[in-house]
């Protein structure tokens, strides 16, 4: 994520935040709690950015980080801890394809599909593993735990094909590469 994409994010009258905001407890602030680690990791955020407003993504991406996605009620929480409108939020993670709003499994499969890894054969690797896992493209196994995507450029263009799992990048994929690496995260559970 860029700081241009941060920084993109408009200003707005701070009455406009507390008008806005929607509550989905009695005290919304309170529906979820981060982990220590993460908790101190929010407040170096909300220390970092001039405005509120401009915290909203590195926010929900400590609310993936914590929860692998942001299940209901986390937008709303993540709203009112940064006293932003609850509108700001979804147009958010409306407009970013890597905000999850349903639970993308313990292993998203995240194959790039722009044109070097194309032309090095990331579909045909994407067509594998989605007939390998028994899925069609965006849709999770009936366990929750793989879900196989198609994502724009990921900036490891010369070890095509390559996919991003969580953190994690694998490259240079092979038909072969993949099995193994499902076997592996099986085995892992
Ligand atoms: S084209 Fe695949 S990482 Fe850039």
């Amino acid at each position: 994520m860029s700081e241009e994409h941060q920084d993109a994010v408009p200003e707005v009258d701070a009455s406009d935040a507390a008008a806005d905001a929607v509550a989905v407890t009695d005290d919304p602030t309170k529906a979820f709690s981060f982990s220590p680690e993460r908790e101190k990791k929010y407040e170096e955020i909300v220390r970092r950015y001039p405005t509120r407003l401009s915290a909203i993504m590195p926010m929900l991406w400590l609310c993936q980080d914590e929860w692998g996605w942001l299940k209901p009620g986390v937008p709303e929480w993540v709203a009112a801890r940064l006293e932003v409108p609850i509108s700001r939020v979804y147009e958010i993670i409306s407009f970013y394809t890597m905000y999850y709003t349903e639970n993308p499994g313990t292993y998203n499969l995240q194959v790039c599909r722009n044109i070097s890894c194309h032309m090095a054969g990331s579909g045909k690797i994407t067509k594998h593993l989605c007939k390998k896992l028994g899925v069609g493209l965006n849709e999770t196994d009936s366990e929750g735990r793989f879900r196989v995507e198609e994502v724009e450029c990921l900036g490891a263009c010369g070890m095509g094909p390559m996919m991003q799992v969580g953190k994690d990048f694998y490259e240079h994929l092979t038909e072969e590469k993949v099995d193994e690496l499902i076997e592996q995260w099986r085995r892992d559970g």
